[in-house]
């Protein structure tokens, strides 16, 4: 409970402060494209945050989304040295950061710890709405500490699913072909900003399925503790197992799941 704790109020005041920037005007910074942005509020918050748990924690890793960029080292690399390590932290600082940049609520804090490479605390908070949604391995998953359980919604024609827009081309085609498949069996389709978000709400059963192509960990690593804490399923798009160095996801409330996989794989 130590480090649920940690990263509850971690990731609240990582909240607190991107809520303070948020009353002065942002410039957005393009980063690998001009599909991808960044601003100085992600590097400070980032920044902020390892510096915290490097006080706390001083002999634990991290893994930080703006960090990560800077060193120019691919993230398979940087990934496959860092799931080995006792200890790390998995950090996006703004999961959102184009919500962000217009003004649009629905950008959250995701914070994530790994034990040996498994996850083992999430905690996803959404300064705007002031919802904090946690989960521990084995533990359960909550939302400002009231228990989350996943829909029980069985068929595709009565579900919410969400996808998101990924910044490389084949991504964006691949959830361009998803998305064209499940618009003729979905209920509908919503698509809010944030990887982190989406996986929250299957968590809280407000949608029943989430699926993107091209993610990072630190966009899915807390959201996917919190999915499986609340008693959905999350794989890769081909069915696979989900691993920290996925880049392509699949959640569900369980039983909808090879429905869904069937029109993303
Ligand atoms: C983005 C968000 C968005 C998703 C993009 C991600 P970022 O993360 O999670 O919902 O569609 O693929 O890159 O860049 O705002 O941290
Ligand atoms: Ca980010």
């Amino acid at each position: 409970m130590e480090y649920l704790d940690f990263a509850e109020t971690l990731a609240k005041s990582a909240g607190s402060l991107i809520m303070k920037r948020m009353e002065e005007p942002i410039a957005a910074e393009e980063k690998s494209s001009s599909f991808d942005v960044v601003t100085e509020v992600d590097k400070e918050v980032e920044q902020w945050i390892r510096e915290s748990i490097n006080n706390h924690f001083p002999e634990h890793h991290f893994l930080g989304e703006e960090e990560a960029y800077v060193s120019g080292q691919s993230l398979q690399s940087v990934l496959s040295e860092a799931v080995k390590k006792p200890f790390l932290w998995i950090v996006d600082p703004i999961d959102g950061t184009s919500n962000f940049v217009q003004g649009i609520p629905g950008f959250t804090v995701s914070i994530a710890l790994a034990v040996k490479g498994e996850l083992t605390v999430g905690a996803v908070y959404d300064p705007c709405a002031g919802e904090l949604f946690s989960a521990v391995k084995g533990g359960g998953a909550f939302l400002n500490g009231r228990p989350l359980h996943v829909s029980v919604k069985e068929r595709l024609n009565e579900s919410v699913v969400a996808t998101g827009f990924p910044s490389d081309m084949p991504s964006r085609m691949a959830v361009y072909s998803g998305l064209g498949n499940l618009l003729q069996q979905c209920r509908t389709i919503r698509s809010l900003g944030s990887a982190a978000r989406h996986l929250a709400y299957v968590a809280a059963g407000r949608l029943d399925g989430f699926w993107e192509n091209g993610l990072k960990c630190w966009d899915m690593a807390a959201g996917v503790l919190l999915v499986q804490e609340a008693g959905g399923h999350v794989t890769d798009c081909s069915g696979g197992q989900y691993q920290l160095a996925a880049s392509d996801i699949v959640s569900s409330n369980g039983r909808i799941h090879d429905l869904l996989l069937d029109c993303v794989e």
